[in-house]
C-alpha cells in the first residue's frame, strides 16, 4: 500500500496568504496542516507516500525535511499546471506502479485517522473505496447519491441544488483499475480531471466501488473559517504543558500550551484551550480559547481569541481580535500610537479586514 498527497493547487480561498505560503504548511495548532496527513499516514503502516507540489515549489520539501520526524519514505511529484485531482493520479502512476494507494487531498483533516477505513478497503476486496460525511452545505463538495440498498449509484460534483447530505471528503482508497478510469476522462467545466467523474465511471461500469461513513471529525479546511474550525478541533486534545516562563500576576485557565523561552508577563490572562509557540513575548494581553501562538510572536496589551497568529508577528492594540488569521511577519499596532488617529493599513490582494 502506498499514499499520494495532493498538495498542489493554488490555494485561492486562503489569499493572501497563499501567495507567500504554501496551502499545506499553513499551520493548525502551530503545525502545517501537511504534517497531520502524515501523522495518520504513518500511523497505517504505509511507507511508501508521493505527493504532488506545484513546479518548483520548494518549500513543502524543505519543511518536511527539516521536521525529519516521520519513517516514511517521501518522494515528490510535480505537477506543471493544477490540471485537476484525477490528473494528479495520472502522473503519479509511474510511482505508485501497480500498488494499491490512499489518495489524499491536503486540505483535509480527519481525526481519528484512516486505519479502520483502510481495513474496510482491503477487506471489502473493492476497487475503489470512498470517504463520506454528512454535512450542512453539500454545495460546496462532491455528493454522493444512493440506491434503495444503500449503495452508490453516482457522484456528483458541486451541484447547484441539494441531492444529498454526503459529502466525499477527499480521502480515497483505490487499486489500480482507476487508470483506466482517469484515461476515458474529458476535463470538466472548470478545466479539470476531475477524481469524481473517474469514481462515477468506475461504478457506470460496474466496478465495486465501497464507502465508509465517517464517524470521528473531518474538517475540509478551504476557507478561512474551515481553519479556525480545525484549528479548535486540535486544540481541544492539547494537554496542559508550559516550558516557558509565567509571571506570578498572570492568569493560565484550562488546557495550556507553552513553548520554551517563551515568557507571558504583566497580568496577562491566557484561557485554554490555547497553544503558545517557542520564544514568545506576551504582556498584559489577553489570549482567549482557541488561540495559536506561531513562534516568535510579541503581543502587548492586545485581547485576541478564537484565532490563529503565525510566526513572527507583533501585535500591539488596544483592540480586541477575533475570528482571525494572522500571517506570518504581520505587524498589528493602535490606531492611536501615530498621527492621524485613524486606521492606517496596507492590505494585501484578496485580503479580508472587518474595521
Ligand atoms: O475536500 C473534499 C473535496 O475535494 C471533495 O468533496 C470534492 O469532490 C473534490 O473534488 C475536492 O474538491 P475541491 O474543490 O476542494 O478540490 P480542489 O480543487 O480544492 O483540490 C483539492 C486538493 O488537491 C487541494 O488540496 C489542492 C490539490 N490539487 C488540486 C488541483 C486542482 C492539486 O494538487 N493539483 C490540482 O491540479
Amino acid at each position: 500500500m502506498k499514499a499520494l498527497i495532493a498538495a498542489g493547487g493554488k490555494g485561492t480561498r486562503l489569499r493572501p496568504l497563499t501567495y507567500t505560503t504554501s496551502k499545506p504548511l499553513i499551520p493548525i495548532a502551530n503545525r502545517p496542516m501537511l504534517f497531520y496527513i502524515l501523522d495518520e499516514i504513518e500511523k497505517a503502516g504505509i511507507k511508501d507516500v508521493i505527493i504532488n507540489i506545484n513546479k518548483g515549489t520548494t518549500e513543502i520539501p524543505d519543511a518536511i525535511r527539516k521536521e525529519n520526524s516521520w519513517n516514511l519514505k517521501i518522494t515528490y511529484i510535480e505537477q506543471e499546471k493544477p490540471l485537476g485531482i484525477a490528473h494528479v493520479v495520472k502522473i503519479a502512476e509511474k510511482k505508485l506502479k501497480d500498488s494499491p494507494f490512499l489518495y489524499y487531498l491536503r486540505d483535509n483533516i480527519l481525526k481519528g485517522g484512516i486505519n479502520e477505513y483502510l481495513n474496510e478497503f482491503t477487506s471489502n476486496n473493492c476497487i475503489c473505496h470512498i470517504l463520506l460525511s454528512k454535512v450542512r452545505d453539500p454545495e460546496r463538495f462532491g455528493v454522493a447519491l444512493f440506491n434503495k440498498k444503500g449503495e452508490i449509484v453516482k457522484l456528483v460534483e458541486k451541484p447547484k441544488k441539494h441531492i444529498s447530505d454526503f459529502a466525499l471528503t477527499g480521502v480515497y482508497f483505490f487499486t489500480p483499475e482507476i487508470y483506466k478510469a482517469i484515461d476515458k476522462l474529458k476535463p470538466s467545466k472548470r478545466g479539470e480531471l476531475e477524481i469524481t467523474d473517474a469514481i462515477s465511471w468506475l461504478i457506470k461500469h460496474k466496478y465495486p466501488v465501497t464507502y465508509s461513513k465517517v464517524t470521528g471529525w473531518w474538517k475540509d479546511t478551504g476557507q478561512v473559517r474551515d481553519l479556525l474550525e480545525g484549528n479548535q478541533l486540535i486544540l481541544e486534545d492539547i494537554d496542559y504543558d508550559i516550558e516557558g516562563k509565567v509571571s506570578s500576576d498572570c492568569t493560565l485557565e484550562g488546557k495550556i500550551k507553552i513553548g520554551r523561552k517563551s515568557i507571558i508577563s504583566d497580568g496577562t490572562t491566557i484561557r485554554g484551550p490555547a497553544i503558545i509557540g517557542k520564544n514568545c513575548r506576551i504582556k498584559k494581553s489577553y489570549i482567549g480559547p482557541y488561540t495559536s501562538v506561531g513562534d516568535n510572536v510579541e503581543i502587548t496589551d492586545t485581547e485576541i481569541e478564537n484565532s490563529i497568529v503565525m510566526p513572527c508577528s507583533k501585535i500591539n492594540s488596544s483592540a480586541r481580535i477575533v475570528d482571525s488569521l494572522i500571517g506570518f511577519n504581520a505587524k498589528i499596532t493602535s490606531h492611536k500610537q501615530t498621527f492621524p488617529s485613524g486606521h492606517k493599513i496596507v492590505v494585501g490582494d484578496y485580503s479580508n479586514v472587518e474595521l
